[in-house]
This record gives structure tokens, C-alpha cells and sequence, in this order.
């Protein structure tokens, strides 16, 4: 089968597809944001986030800024997991300091006035333009990543109308009512699919699946509402487009990691800080490539620390389909120099 065109040249694509370049493609989670001057700064531009997600021009220009500032090997699209649902309807905004807050949706008869699947591009078209203009302007050794937020890690935003510690809304839904509860997680499973479909057509060559609440679901709940959605929306997405990788991150899935790449067909998984190194290649690194799993803190604090536990991670997952990442986002406090110690040490 011939390489698609380029592919040779991406080392993030290669090790995706199960080969081994010579040292191990590095990106960040949250790579675009607060912790870079440049990125206040557009932000500030933009007005608010929002308008910074919906504008093509400058959400082009701050997925471009740690590209040329570090090298990255990826680019993340940027957008946010949360616009999935407010383009099924649901009101959405940020308060400064604190995060998103959403109108609630709690129960079957709010489900019913939500949009359709099919009615979410009309918001979503301004996050495809910006795919299409990335897919032009990128280096060509760059991989593009599209993203969405898993169907749980979404519906926990939507019912409990915010972030939160416990994901409690969701969980007492999911048990007090789960037949509307599974019809949330359908609708969104379905919506996700779309977004990605579409954010492929229009020139991502990876998509992350982010469950970033996949570890507050006890061990039946999180087959039912963390793998089963991961399966249905890697199958679909393989069903018209097999070569694009698909990157799944069920985090704090603690022993739920095990199977969870030959459950759902995803090409690599996200390790979360807590994974074990060696556990990660003993028990993972056969079924998939795994990426991760730096703590993020260690890029506020720097120093030797943070050299000697990227090269331990290099040195134990590094003979097997490795990416270099965080175990989750980079802050605001993150210091742009130890970035760029990282990165050297990484490509060194
Ligand atoms: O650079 C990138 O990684 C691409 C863009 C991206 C953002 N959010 C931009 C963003 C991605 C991939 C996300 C994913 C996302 N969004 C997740 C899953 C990953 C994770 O971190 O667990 C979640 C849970 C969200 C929802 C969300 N968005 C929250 C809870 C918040 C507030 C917390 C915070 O960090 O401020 C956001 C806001 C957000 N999304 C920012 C950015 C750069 C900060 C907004 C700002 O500029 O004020």
C-alpha cells in the first residue's frame, strides 16, 4: 500500500502506525494557551475565549504559536470539548478565574430540546475552517490532531451545568434514571462522530478522543459509558476514513487501562501522571502506541528534576510505539524556558 502523501516525513504518524523513528515525536496537551505571552495576547484580541474558538483567523494563529516557538511534532486544533453541546443548544459560557458553566440538562424532557446530530455544523463550521487553514499552513514534518470530549467527560459538564470534583450530577443520573442517562450518552456518541468525521474531511490526520472524567466511573459504568462509546466512535470513524489514527484518553481509568486499546480500537492511549512506566510497557505496549505521561508541574518547577523524568520515560517506553506528552494539560503557571528544556531534551 502506498504512504499517504507526506506521512514519511511525520514521525507522529509513523509511531501511530506501529513504526519507530529514531527519537519519539513530542506534543503537549494544552500546548496553546495562558502560559504563553502570545496566546494573552490574542486571546485578548479575540475578546473573550469563545470568540477566540470561533474565529478561524486567530484560532489558526495560536494553534501555529507553540509550533514555532518549540517544534512540536503535532498541532492540536484549538477549540474546546464544550462545543459539542452548545451546538446542540445548550447555553454555554465562561466566567474569568473559575471555568465553563453551562445551562443544566437534567433530565429527559431537557434532552428533548436539544438540536439534532445533524444540525451541529451550522455552529461547528467556523472550528472546520480552522482545520482547513491549519492543513495549509502547517510545516510539513507537523501532524494536524483534531479532538473531541469523550461522550461521559461531556454529558458531566452538561447535567452538572460546570466543572467539578466528583462528577456527582452525572453519576446520580446514571443510576437513578439510566435509560434517559444512555440516551444522553447515544446523542452525544453520535454528535461526536459527526464532529470528527468532519474535522477529517477537513484535513485532521489524527483525532484524541479527551475522557477526562473516565476515572470517576465505577468498573461496570465506565464499560458502559467509557469503552463502549470509544468503540462505537473508533469503528465509525475507521469505517470511512481506516488510515487516521484515533487517540484515545481514558483518564484516571487506573486498572481500566488494560484492554482498554483492543476494546475500542484506538491506535494509542493517553497515560495519565499516575500510570507506571513499566507497567505501561509490560501490559500496553503491545496492544498500542501509549503517549503520555509527564506531570505537568514539573514544567512550572524545571530543574533537573524535570530532565532526569523525561529521559526515565524516554529510556523505559522509548523501544516500543512511544509519544511524548504530559499526563494531563499544561497550566497557566507552566514556564515557557522549561518548555524548551523539555523539547531539546526530548529531541536530543
Ligand atoms: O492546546 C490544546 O490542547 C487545544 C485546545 C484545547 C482546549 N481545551 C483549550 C482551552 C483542548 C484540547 C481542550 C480540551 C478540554 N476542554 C478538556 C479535556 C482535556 C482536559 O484538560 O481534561 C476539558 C475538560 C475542557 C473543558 C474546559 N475548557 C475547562 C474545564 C476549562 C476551564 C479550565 C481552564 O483551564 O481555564 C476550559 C477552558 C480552556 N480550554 C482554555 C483553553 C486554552 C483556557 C481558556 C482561557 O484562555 O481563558
Amino acid at each position: 500500500m502506498d504512504a499517504p502523501r507526506g506521512m514519511a516525513d511525520k514521525a507522529m504518524l509513523r509511531t501511530l502506525r506501529g513504526d519507530q523513528p529514531s527519537r519519539p515525536p513530542i506534543w503537549l496537551m494544552r500546548q496553546a494557551g495562558r502560559y504563553l505571552p502570545e496566546y494573552r495576547a490574542t486571546r485578548a484580541e479575540a475578546g473573550s475565549f469563545l470568540d477566540l474558538c470561533y474565529n478561524p483567523d486567530l484560532a489558526t494563529e495560536v494553534t501555529l504559536q507553540p509550533i514555532r516557538r518549540f517544534g512540536f511534532d503535532a498541532a492540536i486544533l484549538f477549540a474546546d470539548i464544550l462545543l459539542v453541546p452548545q451546538a446542540l443548544g445548550q447555553k454555554l459560557w465562561f466566567v474569568e478565574g473559575e471555568g465553563p458553566r453551562l445551562e443544566p440538562v437534567e433530565s429527559r424532557e431537557d434532552l428533548g430540546r436539544l438540536k439534532r446530530t445533524e444540525d451541529i455544523h451550522e455552529t461547528l463550521e467556523p472550528v472546520y475552517e480552522t482545520v482547513r487553514r491549519l492543513s495549509g499552513a502547517l510545516p510539513r514534518e507537523t501532524t494536524l490532531i483534531g479532538f473531541a470530549g469523550a461522550p461521559w467527560t461531556v454529558a458531566t459538564y452538561m447535567v452538572a451545568g460546570r466543572g467539578g470534583l466528583d462528577q456527582a450530577p452525572a453519576r446520580k443520573w446514571l443510576y437513578s434514571e439510566s435509560e434517559g442517562f444512555a440516551k444522553l450518552i447515544d446523542l452525544l456518541t453520535e454528535a461526536t462522530i459527526a464532529y470528527l468525521l468532519r474535522q477529517i474531511e477537513a484535513g485532521a490526520e489524527v483525532v484524541k478522543v479527551f475522557d477526562s472524567w473516565a476515572g470517576a466511573l465505577a468498573p461496570d459504568q465506565f464499560q458502559k459509558y467509557a469503552v463502549e462509546p470509544a468503540r462505537r466512535i473508533t469503528v465509525a470513524i475507521k469505517a470511512i476514513h481506516p488510515d487516521v489514527p484515533v487517540i484515545g484518553f481514558p483518564r484516571g481509568a487506573g486498572a481500566g487501562y488494560a484492554g482498554f486499546a483492543k476494546a475500542t480500537g484506538v491506535d494509542a492511549v493517553a497515560l495519565d501522571t499516575s500510570v507506571p512506566e513499566e507497567w505501561a510497557r509490560d501490559a500496553l505496549q503491545s496492544d498500542s502506541a501509549v503517549q503520555g505521561n509527564l506531570d505537568p508541574i514539573l514544567l512550572i518547577t524545571g530543574g533537573d528534576a524535570l530532565v532526569r523524568r523525561a529521559e526515565r520515560l524516554i529510556e523505559i517506553l522509548g523501544d516500543g510505539p512511544y509519544i511524548f506528552n504530559l499526563g494531563h494539560g499544561i497550566t497557566p503557571e507552566a514556564d515557557p524556558a522549561h518548555v524548551e528544556t523539555l523539547v531539546r531534551t526530548v529531541k536530543g
